[in-house]
């Protein structure tokens, strides 16, 4: 170890790798149709840095951390004719029982915090320099709890990928050489039924979940009748190689208004391994025993992005601005 106090680091824009924090903002909005639009949203984007150190630098501490994200039509407004290869638009899901929607979205912010000033202070002050040429289409506060769990009360984000692993699974490498460093971002906003949850005894929910509720230990369900969701959302091809995803998921709710949910996020190498994992839980696998997860938690939204890296998101912006009209 080094004796350099991270603490004290800031934190790039773009950083896919930032730390879990206790607070994050998930921000997604649409550009208006008209040129001063686009404009506007490439010169904020081309100052996201400093925004970023601008609120970060308040608190180092605070590890305030935002990665913005390009939906597949605004990309090919900012930069026609040349895109990440797998970029599309979430393509919706119909389950026998269970549909994911696809919903619209141009740009997601993401953005966390070990303080939720931070996040509220930089999400005014973006929201205030982005103006009317955008509309916010989805905005939801996340907060840790406690030892990160879900609102259905189990540790979410322990099978990450992490050291050398990380960026292995959520950055883009020599298949896509002018995107390399870059990543593939689905979202989806669940509720979940607590009532329903709370009735269902826990070894029943440690088995569809595939890890036990209170210690947190991967449950073998290789013989089980049923796939968990963590066996579903387990990625193989056909030499028994692992794919993974990075997930960066938050709880949100509101008790008063009886809303409780779980703000997924998934950064991807490859956006064709998270769709595979969407694919196993609402179709199932063998196609019927789908992720019964789904019976208690309900996607209101469902959106894919690109996450440049910083100087990819600098070099989209500068290359955008040759075309339009100067930003007022
Ligand atoms: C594992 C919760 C949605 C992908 C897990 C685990 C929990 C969990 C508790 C076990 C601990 C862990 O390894 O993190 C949830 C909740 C969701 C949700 C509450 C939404 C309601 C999704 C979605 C995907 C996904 C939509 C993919 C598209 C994964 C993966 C794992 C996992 C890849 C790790 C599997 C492994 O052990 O290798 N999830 N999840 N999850 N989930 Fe989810």
């Amino acid at each position: 170890m080094s004796g350099k106090n991270w603490d004290r680091v800031p934190i790039d824009a773009q950083s896919i790798d930032a730390p879990l924090s206790l607070s994050a903002v998930f921000l997604v909005v649409t550009v208006a149709s008209e040129q001063s639009a686009l404009a506007k949203v490439a010169s904020v984007l081309g100052e996201l840095d400093d925004l970023v150190k601008n609120v970060g630098f308040r608190d180092l501490g605070g590890r305030l951390s935002c990665i913005a994200s390009i939906g597949h039509d605004l990309w090919d407004r900012l930069s026609p004719g040349r895109r990440p290869l797998e970029l599309k638009p979430f393509a919706p899901i119909k389950g026998a029982v269970h549909s994911a929607p696809s919903t619209p979205g141009d740009l997601l912010f993401h953005i966390r915090s070990e303080r939720p000033d931070m996040c509220f202070e930089f999400e005014r002050i973006l929201l205030d320099r982005l103006g009317s040429g955008v509309a916010v289409v989805d905005e939801v506060t996340g907060f840790r709890y406690f030892d990160a769990r879900d609102l259905l009360g189990f540790v979410d984000g322990t099978a990450n990928p992490t050291g050398l692993d990380l960026p292995a699974s959520a950055l883009i490498g020599d298949e896509d050489a002018d995107f390399a460093g870059g990543s593939y971002v689905v979202v989806q906003k669940y509720l979940h039924d607590m009532q329903a949850w709370a009735r269902i005894p826990t070894p029943e929910q440690e088995a569809i979940i595939g890890r036990t509720k209170i210690d947190n230990i991967e449950i073998d369900d290789d013989d089980a009748p049923r796939k968990s969701h963590k066996s579903l959302a387990t990625i193989e091809d056909a030499d028994g190689n692992e794919y993974d995803i990075l997930r960066d998921n938050m709880p949100f709710g509101r008790p008063g208004q009886n809303e409780f949910g779980t703000y997924f996020i998934g950064y991807s190498r490859y956006l064709w391994v998270t769709e595979k994992m969407l694919q196993r839980m609402y179709i199932g696998d063998p196609p019927g025993a789908y992720d019964r997860l789904l019976d208690f938690s309900t996607p209101h939204t469902g959106t894919t992005f690109f996450a440049p890296t910083r100087p990819m998101l600098q070099a989209l912006v500068e290359d955008a601005q040759k075309q339009l009209p100067a930003a007022r």
